[in-house]
């Protein structure tokens, strides 16, 4: 089966545009990025924070790459009040079972588009009094935004397109596609 044929079977049809990143490309990337995490916690307890759901197959290859000790959890955050309106807060609806004082934290991101859901959830985390707070993102729309001062592990350097799949979604779709394309 063509290439092509193959991802329209996964899409039921829908077309997208091109792949950005593929299934190789995405592998190397993460194992060098497993590599720089495992070089930068040399000790300490390690909790690597997955933000569901966007994250979920990027932190399930990432920690297979870290060769240190580590625990694993997630976070589901939603945004108070209106949808685009950036009113400053978030909450959590699922809340890491261990605690977070006195550990490395590194929250794992899918993208970062505006960066106020990091920015916020940095906050609220930094709250806990963690040994230490750093974020990695597989993907960044650097131009979309200021720096971010806990974005400290980054995939790639994301296009201004909107991407699915490797755990990215439209509307709930595509999150399995195992490369990652521009819907439009
Ligand atoms: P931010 O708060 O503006 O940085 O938005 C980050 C969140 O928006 C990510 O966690 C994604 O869920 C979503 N997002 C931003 N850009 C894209 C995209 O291109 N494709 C899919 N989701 C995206
Ligand atoms: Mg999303």
């Amino acid at each position: 089966m063509s290439a092509r044929a193959e991802t329209l079977r996964r899409t039921g049809g829908r077309e997208v545009k091109s792949i950005v990143f593929d299934a190789e490309t995405l592998e190397r990337r993460v194992t060098e990025l497993g590599s720089a995490i495992t070089a930068a916690y040399p000790d300490g307890d390690l909790l690597v924070l997955g933000l569901l759901k966007g994250s979920f197959i990027f932190v399930s290859d990432l920690v297979r790459r870290i060769e240190r000790p580590l625990q694993i959890d997630f976070i589901v955050a939603s945004s108070y009040g209106a949808g685009t309106i950036s009113s400053g807060q978030v909450k959590l609806l699922y809340d890491p079972e261990t605690k977070l004082e006195g550990k490395h934290i590194l929250l794992v991101e899918d993208i970062v588009d505006s960066g106020n859901t990091l920015r916020r959830l940095a906050a609220l985390l930094e709250d806990r009094h963690p040994k230490s707070l750093s974020v990695c993102a597989l993907l960044d729309k650097v131009e979309k935004h200021e720096p971010i001062p806990h974005l400290r592990f980054v995939g790639f350097e994301a296009p201004p397109a909107f991407l699915v799949g490797y755990g990215l979604d439209h509307a709930e779709d595509y999150r399995h596609l195992p490369f990652i394309a521009d819907l439009m």
